[in-house]
């Protein structure tokens, strides 16, 4: 299939399409998936911002971003596992930087899993660098809680 995505704003209709990606990518590594009614909540909060991606009318990823003053927070992205190694998280992650931009942000955080070698190689490749460690961060069912680290990416 051709590789040409579709990015939306995130809409109070697309709440339970989003719900389903971000449950699907975060409760297989032990995190709790977000409920329509959690992204309403994020998505009511000032400042916070999420987006859809489709291909060709079928849902492939999410993301959510919070940006407030100069700084902006990325909150989550999850791309459908049969979409991935296709450039969809990429594409979120630059509408996430150029929405952060476009709203003032000069700094945007993250935090990314020490057990997530994958993501971790996706925000390296954009130029994100480590600046801090949370120990035993992100609880994961059936084994030892995991590292975060903390990645700040410069918007200037
Ligand atoms: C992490 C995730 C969002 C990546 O989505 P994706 O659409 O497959 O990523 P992309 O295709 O845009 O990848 C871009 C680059 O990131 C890196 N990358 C992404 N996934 C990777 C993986 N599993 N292993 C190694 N590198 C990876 C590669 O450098 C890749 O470029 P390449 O394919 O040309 O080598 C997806 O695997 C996912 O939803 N995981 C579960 C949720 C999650 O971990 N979210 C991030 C939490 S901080």
């Amino acid at each position: 299939m051709e590789d040409v995505f579709t990015l939306v704003r995130l809409r109070a209709l697309d709440l339970d399409r989003a719900a389903r990606l971000h449950r699907q990518s975060f409760e297989p590594m032990g995190e709790r998936g977000w409920t329509r009614q959690d992204l309403a909540g994020l998505l009511s909060s000032p400042g916070n911002a999420g987006f859809l991606l489709t291909q060709a009318g079928v849902d492939v990823g999410m993301a959510l971003c919070r940006v407030v003053g100069d700084e902006a927070e990325l909150l989550a992205v999850a791309v459908d596992p049969g979409h991935r190694r296709r450039g969809a998280a990429r594409r979120l992650l630059d509408a996430v930087i150029g929405h952060a931009r476009a709203g003032g942000a000069l700094t945007l955080f993250l935090e990314v899993g020490a057990d997530n070698p994958g993501a971790r190689t996706l925000y390296d490749s954009r130029g994100f660098g480590v600046v801090g460690k949370r120990a035993g961060y992100y609880p994961r069912v059936g084994r030892a809680a995991a590292d975060a680290f903390v990645m700040r990416l410069n918007l200037t």
